[in-house]
């Protein structure tokens, strides 16, 4: 048997643990490191494995998927899961359509006031109902055909956002909540690119993901996806007290109890209201992390909903009001190779122009050989093609129904570019790898484009104004082979090119000029290294302090490197020990690239090493990612929130809930003046500035 202690211990953990899972999933505000949070969930896990008498179903360690299923029993819903109808009209008339259909209803004369209406997103996503008896999840279930649906409890608990318990002291016997399983395109995109790296299947858009990953019957397979939610209404409700009579004040409540609800959401009066909600959320639909199909309107109060009723299967009180389509079919008209910074041949489909997602697509791209091979497209081909948000256009599946016959062959790359179509360079594909790749490295005139725009990139050596058109062109006139000629640019050369003025060719030289004191982090991140992201970039400058040592760095030296692993290391090593390389590093040298160095993290720690800082506010002289380096550059390292473990926060002007949250727990305050004296403590002694 456990002991009170135990006993208190393991609620405690309970309490702790999803409470920062709620911060973290539904406000997207973490509030403790993730080793902390490890530390947590790893206490737990031990004392349930101790004392398995006391798991429940409400652990969070059971959010990480069960036995798998052979089919999933059936549920019968209380209240059935109607749909809503769609207003056709995508103009702002479809939402003066939906109002005077409701004032008729009431039979409102014109002379009475506006109807309160509650304003949404409309999720695309897969509906569900969750069943909580006195604030404990017990059942989840899909909509089915709205009177019975299937029972995906497993599945729906290895959602992290949506809480297991509800918060609350006077919780309702009996609470549905009903909402929008969804995935987020930024879990999305990077879930697909971690299965293609990998080789596995991708999903087709985040919708499916989402009803796939519910309808999984293995819940272990579902606990890998990024999945999210948000609750938009009520099934069956048993014991409130002091049940809400409005729409909005339910979701206030139901967010009060810790269920995500989507904070783009208004009230408002009339028609008016809503065409406003529905233009403004058009013009920022590409922004949301997430996919909407459009926005819903429903009659605020319940005593006018329950007046308006039912026709057939559609409440009248409701209406979905649909934005123009991020998914649209058009034909393959060719597909074409593009070669990137490190070789790797992409390709990419030519399209019949289509409008989607609010823009022209003429092009897509088919990622790599076997995204090619599992969507089987083919030239000649009908396609479903994608463009949501920012995200380049993708084709995301062909329709064979509709292929000409005799069906065109299949896309073979190798086969089609036996070598760079660029530089005529061998191509390989490596076994285990997705890429075909250009052998031809600088050679290739692809790459070196790519290269050179990825040195002068902002992260990179920050060289304002040598942008994609100029490149091409100094490449394509042999004015440009390494990034070292970027220091050897003239104004002469410069004026003799296309579309150049004097006064923009003057700019850039003196962007060129300025780039030369750099840090030693960006200069490792412009190399273009492959696998040396920007945050490896920071960490090698940081561990080995100068470029000499990172250059006579071993394979067992790069690995003693915080998240510096095997694949990493190797090209480091191949990167240098290619003479090409070391020269062009020589020739930058030589040209006045400079940067500060130290004798690195081991030697001799930072004034900042192993500590926290948060900014806050905006700093009266430093840029945010300004305060970022230099902090990082003395060994510090800044988080998001502010929590025990933060030594300082720094605080500028308008400073907000986390300089508040600094006060309250006592942690130091700095102003920029502050930090900067911290810093200079840092930077004077054992530091050294090289200027080559
Ligand atoms: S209200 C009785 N609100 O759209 C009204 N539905 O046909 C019930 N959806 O299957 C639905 N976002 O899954 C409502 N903010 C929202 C929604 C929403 C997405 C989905 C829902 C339903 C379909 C409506």
């Amino acid at each position: 048997m456990a002991s009170p202690d135990v006993l208190a211990r393991v609620a405690a953990l309970r309490r702790e643990i999803e409470r920062h899972n709620h911060a973290y999933y539904v406000l997207d505000q973490p509030t403790i490191p993730d080793t902390e949070y490890d530390r947590l969930f790893r206490e737990l896990q031990a004392l349930e494995a101790d004392h398995p008498e006391l798991l429940t179903p409400d652990s969070p360690t059971q959010r990480v998927g069960g036995t798998p299923l052979d089919a999933f029993p059936k549920v019968r819903h209380v209240v059935p899961m109607l749909s809503i109808r769609t207003e056709t009209d995508t103009e702002a008339r479809g939402a003066q359509a939906f109002d005077t259909r409701v004032r008729k209803e009431l039979e409102l004369a014109e002379s009475d006031p506006p109807v309160e209406y509650a304003a949404e997103l409309k999720f695309d996503g897969f509906a569900i109902n969750l069943r909580y008896e006195h604030g404990l999840l017990v059942q989840a279930a899909t909509r089915g055909d709205g009177e019975t649906g299937e029972d995906v409890t497993q599945n729906i608990r290895t959602v992290h956002a949506i809480p297991l318990r509800l918060v609350g002291d006077a919780l309702p016997a009996v609470l549905e909540v009903r909402g929008e399983v969804f995935m987020r395109r930024d879990d999305f995109e990077r879930y697909n690119a971690r299965q293609r790296d990998a080789g596995k299947p991708t999903l087709v858009n985040p919708r499916n993901g989402a009803a796939g990953s519910i309808r999984q019957l293995d819940p272990r397979l579902a606990a890998q996806r990024p999945l999210s939610f948000f609750a938009y209404g009520l099934g069956e409700v048993q014991g409130w007290h002091g049940a809400p009579d409005t729409h909005s004040k339910t979701l206030a409540a139901l967010e009060q109890m810790g269920v995500p609800v989507c904070a783009e959401r208004i009230t408002g009066q009339g028609a008016a209201a809503l065409i406003q909600f529905h233009d403004d959320i058009a013009a920022r639909r590409d922004q949301l992390p997430f996919d909407i199909d459009g926005v819903v309107y429903k009659v605020n109060r319940f005593d006018l909903q329950r007046q308006l009723g039912f026709v057939t299967r559609e409440p009248r009180w409701a209406v979905a009001h649909k934005y123009p389509a991020q998914e649209a079919l058009t034909t393959v008209l060719g597909i074409d190779v593009q070669v990137g910074r490190t070789g790797k041949l992409t390709p990419v489909a030519r399209l019949a122009p289509v409008f989607v997602g609010g823009v022209t697509v003429t092009n897509a791209t088919l990622h790599n050989q076997d995204e090619i091979d599992r969507k089987d497209v083919r030239v000649g081909d009908t396609v479903i093609v994608r463009r949501a948000g920012d995200v380049i256009p993708e084709v995301v599946a062909s329709v064979p129904e509709r292929r000409p016959q005799p069906a065109p062959p299949r896309f073979d790359i190798l086969q089609t570019c036996p070598v760079c179509p660029e530089c005529g360079s061998h191509v390989v594909r490596l076994e285990g790898e997705a890429a075909a790749r250009c052998t031809g490295g600088l050679v290739c005139p692809a790459q070196r484009r790519q290269a050179l725009l990825h040195f002068a990139g902002r992260r990179a050596m920050d060289i304002e104004g040598l942008g994609d058109k100029l490149v091409e062109q100094l490449v394509e006139r042999g004015l440009l082979h390494t990034p070292a000629d970027v220091y050897g640019l003239s104004l002469d050369t410069l004026a003799g090119l296309d579309r150049m003025a004097e006064k923009s060719a003057a700019n850039l030289l003196a962007a060129v000029e300025t780039s030369k004191t750099t840090t030693l982090a960006r200069f490792i991140f412009a190399l273009g290294i492959r696998n040396v992201g920007e945050t490896t970039a920071k960490d090698l400058a940081r561990h080995f302090g100068s470029l000499d040592a990172l250059m006579a760095a071993d394979a067992a030296g790069l690995l003693a490197v915080r998240d510096v692993g095997p694949i990493v290391a190797e090209s480091i090593l191949q990167f240098f020990a290619e003479p090409h390389n070391r020269e062009v590093i020589a020739t930058l040298r030589g040209a006045g690239v400079h940067w500060s160095e130290s004798t690195g993290v081991q030697q001799s720690a930072g004034m900042l090493a192993g500590k926290t800082l948060v900014l806050t506010g905006s700093l009266p002289t430093l840029t945010r990612d300004a305060a970022k380096e230099r902090i990082e550059a003395a060994g510090g390292k800044v988080a998001g929130s502010v929590s025990k473990k933060t030594d300082y926060v720094v605080a500028g002007a308008e400073a907000g809930s986390k300089l508040d949250k600094a006060r309250e727990l006592g942690v130091v305050i700095l102003d920029e003046a502050g930090l900067l004296a911290l810093l200079a403590a840092d930077e004077a002694p054992g530091q050294f500035t090289l200027n080559f």
